[in-house]
């Protein structure tokens, strides 16, 4: 019998490659719909995987659904994921298109346009930051002159990721310089560059996200993660701990956003990734939510803390089978991600953990002798690794010594680009 098709909207990074290697290890024929230009960065391995891509041009949605889709029926494409999160409102329209399961395309812009996200939250009565979209100077001194806002307030991108643009600001110039830094935020497939900013109350405590799998309606929470995050201006993210154990009382206010949030964006079937933050009063607030599974290494987490194969699990959601959910180890697990003290040149690193016991995954990424931000999105890191063991405090205990161990260089760039060296990295001393 011949297994259906299954096609990835976008195959590069490390959770699309896990997943091409699941289900090309299932027996499914593994396609990508994908850029030219980022087919032609694909490595020799993933390449190999896939049985055949089509190259679109994501920019323009309409005709990137009639392709993918065309492309999909001629190769019996029977499941549809996507883990890019510029991607997943098309993947709820190639899916609906294709009759596989997927999203409701009619409310998968809730996903990826934070304004939509919060009218939808607001009319879901999810518990969400206020927040005010404005669109010139003038509307945001007067979204600062609202004391439902205040200050700290948030200035974001509208359909932004990875941090990129976001700002806390603590007073009105800082807001003003944050809303011109949101505005020119460019993210993937043209998306940016609008003339509107949201503002957002400031919500105080702890972060967290939920990791959530929802099959034909039906929601399974895999695991609560808890969020390491820079304080100040910029908020990236410097590591991820599962599974977290917060008080019953806690859980139940949390779920209970977390699942109606997952309604009001349409989440059928398919993973979610949902960020809330915990106040002192255990109160919970979401801040946002992807259709997708988590980014940031949090599917190697489950995998390892967990033992429940994400892989597979999300290959079975999209192809409407019944997925494993049910833990089979009861572990934890972390990962810490490096990132460069200041802006500059990376001269040199040492120190960076090998896999090993205890050490499944390392990432490294930035190459020796090219440039190097100082941290202001989740793009500016240098490399990642995770560790596992049995107990949380161990395992947070030997993350944070092997990060310490990490070492590296970063000279001021030089004033003239031309004089950087191409960058390598051959000169990574491990
Ligand atoms: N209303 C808020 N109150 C408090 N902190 C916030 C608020 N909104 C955003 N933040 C902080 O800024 C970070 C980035 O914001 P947000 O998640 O909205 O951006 P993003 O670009 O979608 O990020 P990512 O893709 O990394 O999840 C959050 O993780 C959180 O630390
Ligand atoms: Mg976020």
């Amino acid at each position: 019998m011949t297994l259906p098709g299954v096609l990835l909207l976008d195959a590069a990074g490390p959770e699309a490659g896990l997943l091409a290697t699941a289900a090309a290890a299932r027996g499914h024929q593994v396609h990508a719909a994908t850029t030219a230009a980022a087919y032609a960065g694909y490595g020799p391995e993933l390449k190999g995987l896939l049985a055949g891509h089509i190259a679109t041009d994501f920019t323009r949605p309409g005709k990137a659904l009639a392709e993918t889709a065309a492309y999909a029926r001629r190769h019996g494409v029977g499941a549809v994921l996507t883990v890019n999160e510029y991607l997943t409102e098309l993947a709820a329209h190639v899916c609906a298109e294709l009759e596989v399961p997927g999203n409701d395309p009619g409310r998968a812009r809730a996903a990826r346009d934070k304004a939509v996200m919060s009218e939808a939250f607001a009319a879901a009565g999810v518990r969400t930051p206020y927040t005010v979209l404005v669109r010139d100077d003038a509307g945001l001194w007067a979204a600062l002159a609202d004391p439902r806002l205040g200050f700290p307030c948030v200035l974001k991108p509208l359909s932004g990721a990875g941090s990129a643009g976001v700002t806390v600001a603590s007073g009105p110039a800082g807001a003003a310089e944050a809303a011109h830094v949101a505005r020119e935020t460019v993210g993937m497939y043209g998306s940016g560059g609008a003339p509107g900013v949201l503002v957002q109350a400031f919500a105080a405590g702890t972060e967290y996200s939920v990791e959530s799998l929802t099959q034909d309606g039906t929601t399974t929470h895999l695991a609560v993660t808890r969020k390491q995050v820079t304080g100040g201006t910029k908020r990236v993210e410097t590591g991820h701990s599962l599974p977290i154990c917060l008080p019953p009382a806690v859980v139940s206010a949390v779920y209970r956003e977390v699942e109606a949030a997952i309604r009001a964006a349409g989440i059928r079937h398919g993973a979610s990734h949902t960020e809330v933050i915990v106040g002192g009063d255990g109160r919970c607030t979401v801040i946002e939510i992807g259709a997708r599974l988590a980014a940031g290494h949090i599917g190697v987490l489950i995998q390892h803390a967990l033992g429940i194969d994400v892989w597979a699990a999300l290959l079975d959601v999209a192809l409407g089978r019944p997925a494993a959910l049910t833990p089979a180890a009861r572990g934890y697990a972390t990962v810490r991600f490096v990132i460069s003290p200041r802006a500059g040149r990376l001269v040199s690193l040492c120190g960076f953990p090998k896999t090993g016991p205890g050490v499944p995954f390392v990432r490294w990424r930035a190459a020796i002798g090219g440039l190097v931000h100082e941290p202001g999105a989740n793009g500016h890191r240098l490399g990642a690794f995770v560790v596992t063991g049995a107990e949380a405090a161990e395992v947070e205990e030997r993350a944070d010594t092997l990060l310490r161990r990490v070492r590296i260089h970063v000279e001021p760039a030089p004033e003239n680009p031309g004089q950087v060296r191409p960058a390598s990295t051959s000169d990574i001393a491990p």
